[in-house]
């Protein structure tokens, strides 16, 4: 994902502290992780381990300075209380074998049971479910308190997470002498940084997905800095209803009609809409379905068109730097994916500077072969998208200033 070759160009220091700089040896860390991962039916078995594969380099270097870790995180909304199937004891369990050595598990996330099995140097300790406790999304400040009380020094990896203000990733915060970024936080942030700020030019940002409300601000802030704005998903269908164009059946949020013809006014220019489209009577995977300019009446888009991936693709062949959030097109039900596994096989052809928004968008460069051709692959889905829209996100704001 870090390609070598994109080294030199993430230009820019952290502003924050960062676990390079902590005194680690004999030392105890917080590390708060965004174990959120996705589980099976019954909340046994782990469908996807790559957030826990992308904190290992921090937990792996804490533990080479002697650190003893311990490990928190929140899995699911369990909203304040235990649930069997949201415990984070199978992660205990993966993280033991990726690390080749053995991760105890707590019974909960504070309290005497806890503190009874605090880590030595070298050690591993896994916090059961923050959020089985009501006050860490209310930011508590008895609970905070009581975290930091686990620990000496404490590090954010969990950049997944950043966007919210919990006891966790805020709150502890004023309770601990030095909190800094993990190598994640710090990754995640120096490519995000990079090509929302500082890109190489051309700079061209593709957004998809079903809503234009879920996005506005993205686009908002990311038309301002980019060269080209590629929209295409359900999302582009209000900004072609908003210029007068037939769409049929197609995804509109007529509210936003009004707000995509101020867009399309304000940054016109830079914006670049679909021309050609794949239409289907129904939305189900394999509907009877072609491919129209005009779209009929009796027909919704699913997809776009050959010649906008064309059009797109041709943007993306110039572009030095790509930022992608969305799929083009209803990716999960073939064949309207043809446009979404398009545009990811131009993003990964350009050799461009690439990062890729969390969620979907990381399922559609997987399927479509490239994931190992992009530069940066988020694994924070709604924490990326505050980020793309310039919210300053409090998990990051929060640590300790250099
Ligand atoms: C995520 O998966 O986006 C993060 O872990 C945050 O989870 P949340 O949306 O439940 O706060």
């Amino acid at each position: 994902m870090d390609r070598a070759g994109d080294a030199g160009k993430l230009k820019g220091r952290m502003a924050k502290l960062s676990i390079k700089d902590l005194p680690l040896a004999g030392k105890r860390v917080f590390l708060r992780v965004d174990f959120n991962v996705p589980l099976a039916p019954g909340g046994q078995q782990i469908t996807s381990d790559k957030r826990i594969r992308a904190s290992l380099p921090t937990i792996q270097y804490a533990l080479d300075q002697g650190a003893g870790v311990v490990l928190a995180s929140h899995l699911g909304r369990p909203k304040g209380k235990p649930h069997a199937e949201m415990s984070l004891a199978p992660i205990a369990r993966r993280l033991s074998e990726l690390l080749g050595q053995d991760v105890k598990m707590a019974p909960d996330c504070v309290g005497q049971a806890v503190e009874a099995m605090l880590p030595g140097p070298k050690e591993v300790l896994l916090l059961e479910n923050l959020r089985f406790q009501p006050e860490e999304e209310a930011n508590d400040p008895a609970f905070s308190k009581h975290l930091a009380s686990l620990c000496d020094l404490y590090v954010n990896d969990a950049f997944g997470t950043a966007h919210r203000a919990h006891a966790s990733t805020v709150g502890m915060i004023q309770f601990v002498p030095q909190a800094a970024a993990g190598l994640l936080m710090e990754q995640e942030l120096r490519y995000l940084t990079m090509v929302t700020r500082n890109p190489e030019r051309p700079c061209v940002a593709i957004l998809g997905g079903a809503k234009v409300s879920d996005k506005i601000e993205v686009i908002q802030n990311l038309a301002r800095t980019v060269d080209k704005l590629l929209i295409g998903g359900a999302m582009a269908y209000t900004f072609l209803k908003s210029q007068g164009h037939a769409v049929g059946r197609s995804l509109v949020e007529e509210d936003k009609i009004p707000l995509a013809k101020e867009l399309l006014l304000e940054f016109g220019v830079k914006i670049v809409l679909p021309i050609d489209h794949v239409v289907a009577a129904e939305f189900k995977a394999g509907a009877e379905h072609q491919t129209v300019e005009n779209i009929p009446s009796d027909k919704m888009a699913l997809d776009i068109g050959p010649r906008t991936v064309e059009l797109f693709a041709a943007e993306i062949a110039k572009a030095k730097t790509v930022i992608w959030n969305g799929p083009m097109g209803v990716f999960e039900m073939p064949p309207f994916d043809r446009g979404t596994v398009g545009v990811a096989k131009a993003v990964a052809a350009s050799g461009a500077v690439s990062v890729v928004g969390g969620g979907d968008s990381e399922k559609a460069v997987k399927s479509a072969g490239v994931a190992d051709k992009i530069s940066h692959i988020s694994t924070g889905g709604g924490a990326s998208l505050d980020f793309l829209s310039g919210v300053a996100l409090p998990g990051v704001v929060a640590l300790t200033s250099k």
